[in-house]
Parts: C-alpha cells; structure tokens; sequence
C-alpha cells in the first residue's frame, strides 16, 4: 500500500515536536486581549460556512441576524470541539500511563495534555466573553463517549482524534487572514492553528505505525469506530438552538441545514485534507465508508 507519510523514528519526532512546542507555544490568559471590545460588524465566522448559507432561510434573515447566527454557530462549534479536547486529554493520559516516562514520545504526549487544556479555557472563556450558551454535544453523545474515552485505544483512537483536529482545523486556517472576521477570533483560530499542526503530525504518524500491524477484521472494526465517530462529531457541531438565536424553528432549520447541499459541500471541504490521508492509510475502506457517504464527508 502506497503510504503518503514516512513515518520516522517514533522518539526522534516527538524531539522534534518538543523543541517546537518550547519555542512556539501560547499562553492565552496573556496572548489574548480578553478585555478588547468586539469590533462593529465583524463576522465571527465566514457566512458562506454557515449551516443555512445558501437556502431561502438564510436569504430571508437580516444583515444583523446573519451576524447573529454566524457568532451562535462558530460558537457551538467551538463548544463541541472545547469536549473532544478533553475527551482527548483522557484519551492521551490512559495512552501515556503505559509507555516509558523516560522517552520523548511520552513527553509529547503529555505536553500535548497540556496544550488542550490550555486551549478547552481558552475556548471555554471566548464562550463566555461572547455571551453564548455552552452548546456542547447532546447527551445521547455525551455520554457514550465516555465509554469511548475509557476503551478505545491504537488506530482507532488516533484516527479519530484527526478526524477532529483536521477538519476543525480547515475552518480556523480559513479565517486566519480573513478581515471579515472578528479579531479576537483570529487570534484564537491563530493559536490553535499552530499548537494544532504539532497534534497533527504526532497522530498521523502514530497512527501509520499502527494500522499495519492490524489484521483484516481488526481493521474493519477500527474503520467502523472511526467512520462513526467521524459521522457523530460532524453532525453535532452545530446544536439545533442557534436557530432559535435568530428567531427561527430549531426543528425546521437543523432539518433545512441537513438537506442544504452548499452545508454537505462545507462538510466535504472541511474533510479534504483528512479523508485523503485516511484513504491511503487504509483507514477509510470496506463496509463502513458508507458512513462517511453519508455524513457528506466523501
Ligand atoms: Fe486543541
Ligand atoms: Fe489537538
């Protein structure tokens, strides 16, 4: 199987990302101007990666609820992405309790803990300083995901910690130079870009070694826990109660953003980084692509 990454030695990368992480890393309680007023009609994120953009709904809210709207969703979305992290954290701390604490591959595992509990406050305090609710994922995902938390490890687990950070990812890059956009937020999506990049390559390079040492039907079962953590995390990040924020019918907007093809087309933008690299790893395959199908991601 053609592989698009080599991976390198395990512990020679993690040197590499530890270096990285002691020049270039954030500290938002001081990086961040939290007492900065938000600039008059500046977006909170691009209107054309809003849920509705693009359907008669949106063509009838006013300049002022489009605003509106775009500040409820990046901020549900920011929320779901706040709980991955630290489903994450527990993820990557049963991960390091059993590896060498004197290798550097451990150290970056555990440097990574910290970088995302750094960013959960940061995100935590930019929902709070817009004055937004704390969306966050349903419980009939919330809870079992914490099962999830606590038994899914090797492939399976890096392949979907990417899945999140990479998709989520795309939308930040894309505002990084967007003046449209608020600049506290850019400065945020700015911080978590680079600390990001480092998660990124840690994950997809574990994530090579492993998945060829796994036979046929464990392979199967790696993809399908993927696909459909993939499928969830995708269909969650914006809570049908934003709608209510612009004076719409939750029900009847989540129901027009999930059959709006310019949202399916954000979906599979957002994906196209990541579902290439899990292809050609083999971690997209088999029966449970079908689930990616239909999570509009392929
Ligand atoms: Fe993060
Ligand atoms: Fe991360």
């Amino acid at each position: 199987m053609a592989r698009v990454l080599q991976p390198k030695d395990r512990d020679k990368t993690a040197e590499r990302l530890l270096d990285s992480s002691m020049r270039n890393s954030y500290d938002p309680d001081v990086d961040i101007d939290w007492d900065a007023p938000l600039v008059e009609g500046k977006s909170f994120m691009p209107e054309e990666r809003v849920s509705l953009y693009g359907t008669a709904l949106w063509d009838r809210l006013s300049p002022e609820q489009r605003l509106e709207l775009t500040k409820h969703e990046i901020g549900s979305i920011t929320s779901v992405g706040l709980w991955t992290e630290i489903v994450l954290m527990q993820l990557l701390a049963r991960y390091a309790a059993d590896l060498d604490p004197r290798s550097p591959h451990t150290h970056y595992a555990l440097t990574e803990i910290g970088d995302e509990t750094r960013h959960a406050i940061m995100f935590g305090k930019a929902i709070g300083r817009l004055g937004l609710p704390a969306y966050g994922p349903p419980r009939v995902v919330r809870t079992p995901a914490k099962l999830f938390g606590a038994l899914i490890g090797g492939p399976a687990m890096f392949a979907s910690v990417l899945v999140v950070e990479e998709t989520t990812d795309r939308l930040q890059r894309s505002m990084l130079d967007d003046e449209r956009i608020q600049p506290m937020i850019r400065m945020i999506n700015r911080i978590h870009v680079v600390e990001e990049a480092r998660h990124v390559r840690y994950a997809r390079e574990e994530l090579v070694r492993g998945v060829g040492s796994l036979g046929r039907r464990a392979l199967e079962l790696h993809r399908l826990v993927t696909a459909v953590v993939a499928h969830t995390v995708v269909n969650v990040l914006v809570h049908p109660a934003v709608y209510r924020a612009v004076g719409l019918d939750p029900r009847e907007a989540r129901a027009v953003a999930l059959a709006n093809p310019h949202h399916h087309e954000t979906r599979r933008w957002m994906a196209e980084k990541i579902v290439p690299f899990l292809t050609e790893v083999g971690m997209i395959g088999g029966p449970s692509e079908r689930i990616w199908q239909k999570a509009h991601l392929l």
